[in-house]
């Protein structure tokens, strides 16, 4: 067992010592305590798009969740490894679509549209999800770029079948100026499709997914604050459902909501909808500015909150060990036909 300022130290030899043959890409929703020693910090898609960027670091140590590492290994070449600190930070939302139920999903799809769909993933999604996209002439999207890539995707076909967050593609939709009665909702555990109305009508077809975290901001919570702090600005993630979206002042991915809050003039009141850690380091680097999170009892992602200091350490010490410790590989068809998918974003980022 060591103290914390004697794990940050060991932390600190091990990045000197390996120098450019270590790389450490940060979420914004990870700790302060792991956060600090990441050597780039970012949303999903911008931490994609470092992963493609650099191909010389040997050791690629992800302080995010499991697709994330995924993605990371998906885009970078044979000679580096990526790590994920503990396994067993995953992500509630991407496990809602397994390639099973999606198989079975597109099989009915196709059935009942023909060809008229292309499939759209968000990159919270695992990586036979991103490759079954991939192979289907679909691309994935983060939060950062859903506007632009529902607008491609319909370039491309009449429909889209958008997983797995329901929220985030619906929010998106609804922005481009598709009705909400055009859009159904797919039952991944009833393997129906949940509709009212004539289905010749529908553009876009919505996966029964959701975050867990993003859930959890209310239209009470919204309420509750309308009434007591009338000043205050609502900007939330577009994770968040449709009722809260519409009632708030804002919406937009991690990065829109930092940008946002970095520009706002100081004496400014903000109330925002995301992930606690962020949240808490948004508060922190802004004392000229009253801000608070939109759920009193803050939202953590606990699958985040797994990769902490001794789990940081522990993975790049088995690197300094030269042991084989929690490698996140995915296997080579899958990885190609996933890339697909990243790539066909990536050529339209932002
Ligand atoms: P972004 O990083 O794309 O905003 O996604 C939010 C999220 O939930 C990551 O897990
Ligand atoms: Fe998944 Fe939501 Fe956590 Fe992001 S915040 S990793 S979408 S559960």
């Amino acid at each position: 067992h060591m103290e914390r300022g004697a794990m940050e130290q060991r932390v600190r030899e091990i990045k000197q010592e390996l120098g450019s043959a270590l790389f450490i890409p940060g979420h914004h929703y990870q700790k302060d305590e792991v956060i600090q020693f990441a050597d780039a910090i970012g949303d999903s898609l911008q931490l994609a798009q470092v992963s493609a960027a650099n191909q010389a670091a040997e050791h690629i140590v992800f302080c995010g969740v499991h697709f994330m590492a995924e993605t990371a290994d998906i885009l970078t070449n044979d000679n580096q490894t990526v790590y994920l600190p503990d396994m067993r930070a995953g992500c509630s939302m991407a496990d809602m679509a397994d390639i099973y139920q999606t198989e079975r999903a597109w099989t009915t799809l196709q059935q009942t549209f023909g060809d008229t769909i292309i499939p759209l993933t968000y990159v919270n999604s695992t990586a036979a999800i991103k490759a079954f996209t991939g192979r289907n002439g679909g691309s994935c999207v983060t939060s950062s770029n859903a506007r632009s890539m529902v607008e491609w995707a319909f370039t491309q076909k009449q429909r889209i079948l958008f997983l797995p967050d329901q929220h985030l593609g619906r929010n998106t939709a609804f922005d481009i100026g598709v009705p909400l009665d055009h859009m159904a909702v797919w039952n991944p555990i009833t393997d129906t499709l949940e509709y009212e109305g004539d289905i010749a009508n529908i553009q876009v077809i919505l996966w029964k997914g959701h975050c867990s975290v993003h859930e959890n901001f209310t239209v009470s919570n919204i309420e509750e604050l309308r009434r007591t702090r009338p000043d205050m600005k609502i900007i939330v993630h577009p994770e968040c459902r449709r009722e809260v979206v519409e009632l708030s002042d804002d919406n937009g991915s991690t990065k829109y909501i930092i940008d946002v809050i970095e520009q706002a003039e100081p004496g400014t009141s903000w109330a925002i909808g995301t992930e606690m850690n962020l949240v808490k380091r948004i508060i922190a680097n802004h004392p000229d500015k009253d801000i608070v999170s939109l759920n009193p009892n803050m939202c953590p992602c606990l699958t985040m909150n797994r990769i902490d200091l001794p789990h940081l350490l522990w993975s790049l010490e088995t690197i300094m060990a030269g042991k084989k410790g929690n490698i996140i590989k995915v296997d080579e068809k899958t990885a190609l036909q996933a890339k697909m998918s990243l790539d066909r974003m990536l050529a339209r980022a932002n």
